[in-house]
């Protein structure tokens, strides 16, 4: 959606993964979703340093309101979890130069039976502008594929008309494909949404984050055309402090949606991030490849013994350098692999060569050139992120070889 929004994808923290509906606040109040812990997470971001590391916009999923509207059908916040309403939560946001989401649904009723927006598209619209919403996820539970494919675009209008910018999130294409079993029309999705989830919802697990990153390996042929500056493929929420992952597989986890430029959506209670996990969502040469202004998903290459090497190519991390490329081979599996590279072979081309260093551990590793090959030791469930930078000598000839 060209509105000027996602220019790059959006990052935050969103409150289903972890809390999921959180409702239920008498019997677990450590799963409740109120203003207290919202409030929380946005101190969170604007004190330990994850505002600088990208972390921008602090989104309350489904069930955050009554179960009926006002006596003018507007939707009214949970008096007991939100006394103090939408717009304060948003002006305390905005006052730490963050940005607030919210959720509704294209149906009658949420997914989980909170009033839904249809029938009061003008309204919500409405009521969501004069709140200071930024950002806005609507669901696609509960109705026909006919009426998926011209709701979204319809209550994006009202949106527009309000006048108020709000990053436009749509589950459109997951509801098309996975509960109605047609094809999703992306040259639509991508025209009126900002971005859109296109697989099942994550999990806590390690074999739900696989199953995403294998759907997305597969389907990278066709989710590629779409990605890019304003339009974004949504893989869902990261799972970070939520205790799921082994480091290892953290550093997967992350280095592969950076890679892709999707959405980095946490979603846990923010004071259990470990300081290992803290540590790789502010490496600043990740973020930087994570939101690269191109904005391009990388592509993924299988080798020989299903090591999958994924490579994006981005503006240069350093002024003096013309172009630069990120390498992460990934082995999802419970064996060590080994493979080698040949920069030639994946689509580089500087005949000056790259210098390459660890995105993670900062290191340099070498200096390659197009023939060179590198030989990369891969543990079990274990990536290895190289990014190579090209120097700024001819790069005219880069073409000819
Ligand atoms: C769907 C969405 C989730 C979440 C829930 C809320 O399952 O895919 O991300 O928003 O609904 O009910
Ligand atoms: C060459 C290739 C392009 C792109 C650039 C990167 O020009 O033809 O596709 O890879 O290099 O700088």
């Amino acid at each position: 959606l060209d509105n000027g929004l996602a220019r790059t994808p959006p990052m935050g923290w969103m409150s289903w993964g972890y809390y999921m509906c959180g409702d239920k606040c008498d019997d677990k109040p450590e799963k409740c979703l109120d203003e207290q812990l919202i409030l929380s997470v946005v101190d969170t971001f604007y004190k330990e340093g994850y505002q600088e590391a990208g972390f921008e916009y602090i989104i309350i999923d489904d069930c955050w309101s009554e179960k009926k509207r006002d006596e003018y059908g507007r939707l009214v916040p949970d008096k007991k979890r939100f006394p103090r309403g939408m717009k304060f939560i948003a002006d305390y946001i905005h006052a730490r130069g963050l940005k607030f989401g919210m959720y509704t649904n294209i149906a009658t009723t949420t997914c989980m039976r909170y009033p839904g927006s249809r029938g009061h598209f003008s309204t919500d619209a409405k009521t969501f502008a004069e709140w200071g919403v930024d950002y806005l996820k609507v669901d696609g539970c509960f109705v026909e594929e006919d009426y998926l494919n011209i709701a979204y675009i319809k209550l994006g209008q009202y949106l527009n008309e309000t006048g108020k910018p709000m990053v436009y999130s749509c589950s459109w294409p997951y509801y098309i494909e996975y509960i109605h079993n047609k094809k999703a029309d992306y040259d639509s999705v991508a025209r009126y949404c900002n971005l859109w989830r296109n697989y099942h919802d994550v999990v806590l697990s390690w074999s739900a984050v696989k199953a995403i990153i294998d759907h997305y390996e597969k389907e990278y042929p066709i989710l590629e055309q779409y990605h890019g500056p304003g339009h974004w493929n949504d893989p869902d929420m990261l799972i970070f402090g939520t205790g799921t992952l082994s480091n290892s597989q953290s550093r997967v986890h992350l280095a592969v949606y950076a890679m892709w430029s999707a959405p980095l959506l946490l979603s846990c209670d923010m004071t259990k991030v470990r300081p290992y996990e803290k540590k790789l969502l502010q490496n600043m040469e990740l973020m930087a490849i994570a939101k690269d202004p191109l904005g391009l998903m990388a592509r993924p290459y299988k080798l020989a013994n299903s090591v999958t090497l994924w490579v994006k190519r981005h503006l240069p991390m350093k002024g003096d350098m013309y172009h630069s490329f990120s390498f992460a081979f990934v082995n999802v599996h419970e064996e060590s692999r080994a493979v080698s590279f040949t920069p030639r072979r994946y689509g580089l081309n500087s005949t000056d060569g790259y210098t390459i260093m660890d995105v993670f551990t900062k290191d340099f590793i070498r200096n390659v050139t197009l023939n060179d090959s590198i030989d990369v030791e891969l543990p079990p469930e274990a990536q290895k992120f190289f990014q190579g930078d090209a120097p700024n000598r001819q790069p005219d000839v880069c073409n000819q070889d």
